[in-house]
This record gives C-alpha cells, structure tokens and sequence, in this order.
C-alpha cells in the first residue's frame, strides 16, 4: 500500500473551527484562561469603539518569546492527552485561536519576555489569499503602532492580544459599537461568576478600567451560609472535593447578595451542583438529573472541585463550558445531594409565621407555622429573662447559651409528649391562685428586677416586661401587688 499525506486547508479549517460554538462570553473567559495559567494577577479588557472596534486582552502572566509565541499560536499547540500543571486551565492547545477567530477575523498576539517583544497575527484574509497555514510576524515598528501597546511599559513580562474586525458580530447587528457594549457587559457578569475564586484570591480582571467584582454564588463572606461536611471521592487516585453549602434564607441576603446569586427569581433555578476544574467554574446549577429542582431546595449549592488530571473521564469541551458527569461520580454525589437538599428545607422552613394569639402576651414558646401548614415551637429570644442574661454574660457564654437553647428546641419530644398528652398523661403547669404559688412568683419577680437594676437596666420597664410573660402574665394578682409597691 502506498501512503498519502492529507492536509487540511488551512482557509476552510479555520472556518469550520471559527463555529465550536463560542459565545463572546466564553470566548473571551477562554482566553483570560490563558491569563490565569501564565499567573497573571492584573488582567485589562479594553474595548475600543470606533467604525472598526478592537478589544484589546493585556495580562502581566509570565510571557512569551519568540519561539514560544510561535509554537502557542500554532493550531494543535499541545498534546490533549498530555499530563498538565495542576494550575493549567488549557486542555487543548486550540483556546487561543479559536477563541478569537471565532468572534473577529484577525488576532495578534504580542508578548513581552526577557526585555523584549515579539508578535504575530492570524489574518483570515491573509489565510485564504496565501491558502495555507501562513502566520504574519510583527516588526519592533510595525508592533509600536499599535494600540494601548504601551501597557508594556508597566511590566517586565506579559501577554496582549489584540482583536479586530468582528465579522460575525457585524453581520448580526447594525450598531457593532452597541453590541459589544451589551456583549461585553453579559461578559463582566459571566467573568465575575466563572472566576469568582480567583477574583477573591487576589487576581484583578478590569474591563475600561473597572474592576471586575466577584460573584460568589456560595456568597462565604455572608456569615449566614451554612457549610455541610465536605466529602471527598477518590477516582483513578485523584481526589475529587464535594462540598455542600445553603444559602442564608432570602431575608438575610443582601441586595448584593442576591445580584450575587442571581436575583430572587432564579434561585430555584441555580441550585445544584457547581462544578470547578482547577478553580474555574465549568458548570453550575444542575443537579444532573439525580433529582428534581424543588422549591424546597433552592437554597442547596455543592461545591465540587475536579482537578484537571481527570479531564479525560467528563468529557470536557474545547470552549470548557459543558461535561458530562461519568456514572461512577454520579453515584457518590447522591448521598451528598440528599444531605444538602434536606438542609436547605430546614432553613427555608425556619422562617416560618409566628402565630401565638395574644398580642399583649409574650410567650415562652413561639408556635410557629410553616409553608405547609406544619407548626414549629421556637424559644422567644426576646423574653425579659434571656435579656438579663444577654447584658450579663460574657460572648463566650452567650455563645454557649445559644448553643443549647437550640438544642433544647431541636430536642424538644414531639412525638412522646404528643403521646403522653393524647392519654392525658401531662401535667399541666398549674396556673393556682394559691399563696404559696403567688408567693414563689412574686419572688421570682423581685430577684430579677434586683438583677435588673444592677445591670443598670430601668426597672419599670423590666417590670412591664415580666408582667407580660409567662408564667406570670397568668396571674392578675401580681401585677396588683407590684402596682401597690414602690419600686
Ligand atoms: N496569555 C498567555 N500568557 C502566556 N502564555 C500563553 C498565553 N496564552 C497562551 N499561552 C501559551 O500558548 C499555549 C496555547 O494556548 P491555547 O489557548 O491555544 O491552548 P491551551 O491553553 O494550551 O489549551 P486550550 O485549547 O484548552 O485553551 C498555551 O498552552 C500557553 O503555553
Ligand atoms: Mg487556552
């Protein structure tokens, strides 16, 4: 048999690679991907409008030189297969041009490396005219014309891709310099999500000069998102990190909060899982069809983290926005989904109604009615007695008291005293008018008000407060005695 070389044309190639399907929202966090694996810690987008608009990409990562840049812009740069550093977030050796080219019909790189700067372009025009695979090098003159190109003078090493003529975006709009202003700003949205973490560790993304903010949708510095126990799953040696956590309830989020977690509306809709590969967000808020997106579970986020060495097994996309779970890591997500989706019922319920009866009572317990009609009992936090201990105690015991007052509501025997109580085997708490009862409360009373005064709290007022409880709101003889006194 005789072998035949079959080349690929380089024109009709590109072309087809130009429709992986990239938004300009994923085209743009593919190549700041690029930024982040070359450690840069400042990242500019520029958008310039104009009759023929350009954006600009400037990172201040580790550069390249020229043999380097040559190699990165050729079509194929790295093995797919190939082992890479835990912090590489390339996959493919495609991002950069695909990326671009699939937005714009020209893209020049130039990056600063050792003191000196090298660049070249892809020109899709220049591709069909030359009909192969020819790149242009830039010249130092050629390279000092271009815009922003003065970034570089700030910095000993760093990355600028320039993109222009944004064919597919013209031929779509008849005001581009409007559309990129609309794409751009989804785009912010999109970076501000996708690189939450690292925006948090420190790495700064500005777009015209207006630092990108982080959009945590686990929202940790709310000191009301509760943290479940992290799982870990080991596949092939490599550790997978799973780790739910529930949002506060809708009340105590903020209106940046809720931006953070995508608005009010959508929060049933971003439960689920949010799958990391190295710390960039991939893929979030889908249970993966393990189970339904309740009501009840809305406020249940999980936290996996896959390292990249297991980039192989979920089938991840060239423009790193899809994966397919594998069974094997389906399996042992469900038990954490379970854990998580019952949590989030528990804090979504605890907002339930209040319900006692009298307005003028304060009540020990506070019957509380939830969404479907269930009823909970709740100690009331704001009983004259538990505020005479608030004033008297140090941080640490309050710490500690309401650590067990929620363990005595948790614990609180529903269902036997239920029991007991449908035999008629409780006591009631007696509400006799007899002396000795009066007496002991009359006392009761007395101590506290004395415990009052030398915490410095107004005693009338306290006074009024106690009256107004229980046990002692039950008993008008009390409150006569104390009006007769002199306080
Ligand atoms: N901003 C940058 N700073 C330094 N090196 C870069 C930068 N952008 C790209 N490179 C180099 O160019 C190579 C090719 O980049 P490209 O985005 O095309 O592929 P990749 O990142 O390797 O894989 P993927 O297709 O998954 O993005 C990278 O592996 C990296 O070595
Ligand atoms: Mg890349």
């Amino acid at each position: 048999m005789l072998e035949k070389q079959s080349l690929p044309s380089a024109p009709i190639l590109i072309e087809a690679i130009r429709s992986l399907g990239y938004s300009f929202q994923t085209a743009i966090a593919d190549l700041i991907d690029n930024s982040i694996s070359a450690m840069a810690k400042r990242i500019d987008i520029i958008l310039i409008p104009n009759e023929y608009p350009q954006l600009i990409i400037f990172d201040n990562g580790f550069g390249m030189c020229k043999e380097e840049l040559e190699e990165a812009l050729r079509y194929g740069a790295k093995n797919p297969l190939e082992k890479r550093s835990e912090i590489d977030l390339g996959r493919f050796g495609l991002g950069m041009k695909s990326a671009s080219l699939s937005q714009c019909r020209k893209l020049i790189v130039i990056s600063k490396k050792d003191g000196k700067l090298s660049g070249f372009s892809w020109d899709l025009d220049y591709v069909i005219e030359r009909q192969g695979w020819y790149l242009l090098e830039y010249g130092e003159d050629e390279i000092r014309k271009l815009p922003n190109i003065s970034l570089f003078d700030n910095v000993d090493t760093g990355t600028y891709l320039l993109l222009e003529n944004f064919d597919r975006v013209s031929s779509s709009t008849a005001n581009l310099n409007n559309t990129l202003r609309d794409y751009m700003s989804d785009t912010i949205n999109h970076l501000a999500l996708v690189f939450h973490r690292y925006l948090d560790d420190g790495v700064e993304i500005y777009v015209n000069n207006n630092k990108i903010k982080s959009r945590d949708p686990f929202l940790l510095s709310n000191k009301s998102t509760m943290a479940l126990r992290e799982q870990n799953i080991t596949i092939d040696n490599e550790n997978i990190k799973v780790k739910p956590y529930i949002l506060p309830y809708i009340s105590k989020l903020t209106q940046e909060d809720l931006e953070k977690v995508g608005g009010k509306e959508d929060l049933k809709n971003n439960q689920g899982f949010y799958i990391y590969r190295n710390k960039r967000l991939i893929i979030w808020g889908t249970w993966f069809r393990l189970t339904r997106k309740e009501e009840l579970g809305k406020l249940a986020r999980v936290m996996v983290d896959i390292p990249n060495s297991l980039d192989y097994m979920w089938g991840i996309d060239i423009k790193k926005s899809t994966a397919n779970l594998p069974d094997i890591i389906k399996k042992k997500l469900y038990a954490c989904i379970d854990e998580s989706i019952f949590q989030s019922k528990t804090v979504h319920n605890y907002r339930g109604r209040k319900v006692n009866k009298d307005k003028d009572i304060n009540y020990i317990w506070e019957r509380i009615e939830l969404r479907d009609g269930c009823y909970e009992y709740k100690i009331n936090r704001n009983i004259q007695q538990l505020k005479i201990l608030e004033e008297t105690l140090n941080p640490n015991q309050l710490k500690a008291l309401d650590i067990a007052l929620n363990i005595i509501e948790e614990q609180f025997p529903t269902n036997s005293l239920y029991l007991d109580a449908s035999q008629g085997k409780v006591i009631e708490p007696e509400n006799d008018e007899n002396n000795e009862v009066i007496e002991k409360l009359y006392n009761e009373i007395k101590e506290s008000l004395e415990l009052c005064a030398s915490i410095g709290m107004n005693k009338e007022t306290a006074l009024d407060a106690l009256l107004k409880t229980e046990p002692y709101c039950n008993y008008e003889k009390l409150r006569s005695m104390f009006k007769e006194e002199e306080l």
